[in-house]
């Protein structure tokens, strides 16, 4: 997660000439960093570089990546009559990431599937509501409870565009697509049930079949079972849960990906081993578990670290094969 990133030297060289959002909308720059990480890390699977936030532009919120600070919302969504003012994307507004992950799929050995994503349209409705970061996230939940029906009209604009959005990138040559909730964990699990899982189901039931889709949240120990009613064919955890007892959660019929803790990455390598076969252990050799981090890379990660990790995966995978 975040495998392309300010912790990778070769990816800060290529932000010194552009800015973010110029990288993405730049494919051969995109495809680029996206190629160059997936290589220099030894992963199995690349994901394309892009940012949540980039459907929200032709919907006409106004983003903007100010140089050291989060992203910002020009035009938040405060009332009902913005919601309104929110725009359909237009067919073609967002090809720019079609053509990067064309670019990168050719450039990709074929052994490595590329994944596309997506911000959930909880999310999404967050960046909008409260015009950039969070921590309470006081004005979606205040928003949400307060003007349900607004709400719902907000959700189902960003499920359409989404949905659009990511079956674009499945035919560009996205083998996968990741929905990244990542700050649906403020909720109570009935507001959750209420207000967000209809709207993930009906944006993964817009989504063709047979390609997988990996269903991410972040601080979401308490919504687990309600992810998983939501839909997704991996559940994405962190690293706020124990694995082996998230699984049961959620049933062995689904696969989950997860859930190394970034934080484990600034350890010393013989840490990231251990840590990384306490997380194997844990799945026990099933089937359908996709090692991962339980969220982003951290900035001041040493990409040798990175590195160990995945190299520490393959070969604990292996032997774990060999003895079972
Ligand atoms: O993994 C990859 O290589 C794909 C790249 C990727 C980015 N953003 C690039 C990026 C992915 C998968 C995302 C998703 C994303 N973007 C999420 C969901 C994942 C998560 O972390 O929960 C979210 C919440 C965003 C929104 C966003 N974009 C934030 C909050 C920030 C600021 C981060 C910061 O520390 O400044 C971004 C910018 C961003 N997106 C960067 C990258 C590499 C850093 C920008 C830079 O180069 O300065």
């Amino acid at each position: 997660m975040r495998q392309a990133g300010r912790y990778m030297p070769e990816y800060r060289a290529v932000r010194e000439r552009l800015g973010f959002l110029e990288l993405c909308h730049d494919p051969d720059a995109a495809a680029e960093v996206t190629v160059t990480a997936a290589a220099r890390l030894g992963v199995d699977a690349a994901i394309i570089f892009a940012d949540i936030l980039l459907v929200l532009e032709p919907m006409g919120a106004g983003v903007e990546f100010p140089a050291g600070d989060g992203p910002r919302i020009r035009r938040p969504v405060r009332a009902a009559a913005d919601v309104e003012r929110l725009r359909a994307v237009e067919p073609g507004a967002l090809d720019f990431v079609g053509a990067a992950i064309g670019r990168a799929r050719r450039a990709l050995p074929a052994n490595v599937p590329l994944i596309g994503f997506a911000g959930a349209p909880f999310t999404l409705a967050s960046y909008l509501i409260e015009g950039g970061a969070s921590h309470a996230f006081t004005r979606t939940r205040a928003f949400m409870l307060a003007d349900p029906g607004a709400w719902d009209a907000l959700m189902e604009r960003l499920v359409a565009s989404v949905a659009a959005y990511l079956r674009m990138q499945i035919a560009s040559g996205a083998a996968a697509v990741q929905l990244f909730d990542s700050w649906v964990g403020c909720l109570a699990p009935a507001d959750y049930r209420a207000h967000v899982l209809p709207h993930v189901r009906a944006l993964i039931g817009a989504l063709p079949a047979g390609v997988p889709v990996i269903h991410f949240a972040t601080g979401s120990a308490g919504l687990l079972e309600a992810m998983r009613a939501a839909g997704g064919d991996v559940i994405g955890l962190d690293w706020r849960v124990d694995l082996d007892a998230a699984w049961a959660r959620v049933g062995h019929d689904v696969a989950v990906q997860g859930n190394l803790d970034p934080a484990a990455l600034l350890a010393p390598i013989p840490e990231i081993r251990r840590r990384a076969a306490a997380i194997l252990g844990q799945a026990a050799g099933r089937p359908g578990h996709v090692f991962n981090l339980g969220h982003g890379v951290l900035p001041q990660t040493p990409v040798d670290h990175v590195r160990a990790l995945v190299d520490a995966v393959h070969e604990l995978s292996a032997s774990a094969r060999h003895a079972g």
